[in-house]
């Protein structure tokens, strides 16, 4: 399994087998209930994010004599999950984000989802979860968005989010890792993460609790680091801010991601950082596609410590120019102020962010040339 950031760019950028080879790895059980039409146009009018759910989704199980078996396509309905299982006990659980797209020529599209099904193994070494392979998280995709074509809305900056998981359930309460897992993957359409799409978002900069420490879970995606973000998110939306910022746990001074998204910030001079990654922030995907975007234009983009106290100093002498946050869910979001416990400051510019947010979204669209051979057809 991918241990390191690399592996995942090298799996990424592999050659994967085509959707046509693996559709039909999932057996697609018939959807007795599929939302009428009328319902699914009003939905697709205004998805919000992750509210609706489509008619079907994927699910596999996991034992240690038959592996990853019973692949199938399922009606979206609720789980049946034993008390004891384990996730609900010791939090075993990951998770991925990615995309469908329409094109314009009704084709179906998803972006780079070997980095989601690599990512997803990096996840599952942490928390001693079997591997996934690559072309049964491919599999999946292909099928449950095949499934749920008429779910992809059409609609600029749109999108049908898929949420592929796998979780722990064992009926066990010892400490241990389970011995019996679910891979599930549901889908919902999309419109802008944030309620306000591209405003810039007023963030929250945390200085008493982290979202992650040395050691720990910080660079993947799983559940417990999220929950970890949700009491300073709480006390932060009260305040009326949109997102908080967390700094890394070993010294208190130096950026590590958002609650849920990654961090870049540009200066005057056109040079544009990202936290390194320190094992404690998510290795993003939309992260690694804004790097190269950025290199390829041109820009002296690189990995660094940003430390809060000079992006202050920085954004108040005008060398610091602008920030965005990003990830599949938000793609990219300009910040518009920073605020914590004795500072606030703003960043009025959005050039830059606005950006790496047309080109992105015009190639996953299929509108800007996909010179990095990014996207995947589905159908
Ligand atoms: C994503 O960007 O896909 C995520 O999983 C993060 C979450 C904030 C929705």
């Amino acid at each position: 399994m991918p241990t390191t950031p690399e592996e995942l760019e090298q799996i990424a950028d592999a050659p994967h087998a085509e959707a046509d080879d693996l559709a039909g790895t999932f057996a697609l059980q018939g959807n007795p209930a599929p939302r009428p039409q009328a319902e699914l146009d009003e939905i697709l009018q205004k998805p919000g994010f992750g509210v609706h759910f489509a008619d079907y989704m994927a699910r596999a199980t996991w034992t240690a004599d038959a592996g990853w078996h019973d692949k199938q396509i399922v009606p979206y309905g609720p789980l049946s999950l034993d008390p004891a299982g384990a996730v609900l006990h010791y939090g075993q659980e990951v998770f991925e984000g990615l995309k469908a797209y329409v094109h314009d020529d009704g084709s179906l599209w998803t972006f780079r989802p070997a980095y989601n099904a690599a990512r997803l193994n990096f996840s599952n070494y942490r928390l001693a979860i079997p591997e996934l392979p690559v072309d049964d998280f491919l599999a999946s995709i292909v099928d449950v968005v095949r499934a749920n074509a008429r779910w992809v809305p059409a609609k600029e900056g749109a999108s049908l989010y898929l949420r592929p998981y796998i979780f722990a359930s064992e009926a066990f309460l010892g400490v241990r890792a389970a011995a019996k897992y679910e891979y599930l993957c549901i889908a919902s359409p999309a419109g802008p993460y944030f309620p306000n799409g591209f405003t810039p978002i007023n963030v929250w900069v945390e200085q008493d609790f982290h979202r992650a420490g040395p050691g720990g879970m910080g660079a993947v995606k799983t559940g417990g680091n999220y929950a970890a973000s949700l009491l300073p998110k709480v006390t932060a939306a009260r305040e009326h801010y949109d997102e908080v910022l967390f700094l890394d746990a070993a010294t208190n001074t130096n950026l590590d991601e958002f609650g849920g998204m990654n961090v870049f910030v540009v200066y005057a001079d056109g040079r544009v950082r990202t936290p390194r990654l320190t094992g404690n922030i998510l290795p993003g995907n939309t992260r690694s596609c804004i790097m190269q975007l950025l290199r390829r234009r041109g820009v002296d983009v690189a990995e660094d410590t940003l430390a809060l106290a000079d992006v202050i100093a920085g954004i108040k002498s005008g060398e610091v120019s602008e920030m965005f946050a990003c990830g599949t869910a938000a793609v990219v979001t300009a910040v518009g102020s920073l605020t914590g416990a004795d500072f606030k400051v703003e960043l009025p510019t959005h050039e830059v962010s606005q950006s790496v947010y047309d080109e992105l979204t015009g190639i996953q669209a299929g509108k800007v040339d996909d010179e990095f051979g990014w996207l995947y057809r589905i159908g």
